[in-house]
């Protein structure tokens, strides 16, 4: 299979990359960060592996990485595009005490980034490829909760962009999927379970091993329903 992972620099990303390549998968993995992790995949998997720049809030870097993408590949059967930021205030911040460059340059990363990824992988997908954003739990529109405002705003975005995508498009399938909560750096003090979980998870979810169905586009990494 041929797939592209964008925000592979480390955490979710980074495993996940790991777990597609030992299945045998080609991935063009988009990162900020040329990352030891990220290398010494390079090491290890060759010519299996494309690192190219993604940083997802330059669309000019975006718009040649899906181009390199699609030399690599050729047509692309699935992509995850894992990149986002939770910003520190964010973690003690109320909504109205935000800091409004946080607030924006989280909406940026978290809402616009997806969406530029879309918009310039699109071309190259197949028919019936999947495309996963990776978003949250906690989205919905009646159950308000207050904890870190800015991201929560931004996911939930995220996450209405997949049911926009899927009444836009009929031949490329969209997903917004809560991951669960990671040790990683972003998620450490919350965590539940471990990223390789996770990337586990999201392997069978890109490889058709855990079906799929765009009728029910907001899932866990497990494939769940999420309720939204
Ligand atoms: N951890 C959790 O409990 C949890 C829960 C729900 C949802 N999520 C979501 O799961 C995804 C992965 O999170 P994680 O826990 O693995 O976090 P992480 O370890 O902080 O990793 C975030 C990744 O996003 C990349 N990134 C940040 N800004 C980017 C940009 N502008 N362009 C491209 N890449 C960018 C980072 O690269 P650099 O390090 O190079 O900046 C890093 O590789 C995120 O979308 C997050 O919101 C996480």
């Amino acid at each position: 299979m041929n797939t592209v992972i964008i925000g592979a620099a480390k955490g979710l990303g980074l495993c996940l990359t790991e777990q597609l390549l030992n299945k045998g998968f080609h991935v063009a993995a988009g990162t900020i960060s040329q990352t030891s992790g990220l290398l010494a995949l390079k090491e290890k998997y060759g010519d299996s592996l494309l690192i190219f720049e993604a940083d997802v809030t330059n669309e000019k870097q975006i718009e040649e990485g899906a181009k390199k993408c699609s030399e690599f590949l050729g047509k692309i059967d699935a992509a995850c595009i894992v990149a986002g930021v939770l910003l520190e205030g964010d973690r003690t911040n109320l909504l109205h005490e935000c800091d409004i460059t946080e607030l924006k340059k989280t909406l940026e990363i978290n809402v616009a980034g997806p969406v530029t990824a879309v918009k310039y992988l699109f071309p190259y997908l197949k028919d019936g490829a999947n495309v996963f954003l990776v978003t949250s739990e906690g989205i919905g529109i009646s159950n308000c909760g207050t904890w870190v405002p800015c991201y929560a705003l931004s996911k939930t975005a995220a996450t209405k962009a997949c049911g926009i995508l899927n009444q836009s498009v009929q031949n490329v399938n969209f997903y917004a999927v809560h991951p669960g909560r990671m040790n990683t750096d972003m998620g450490r003090t919350t965590a539940q379970i471990e990223p390789e979980e996770s990337a586990a998870g999201f392997c069978r979810l890109l490889s058709g091993e855990t079906p799929v169905s765009r009728d029910c586009w907001y899932i866990d990494y497990k494939g769940n329903k999420m309720n939204y």
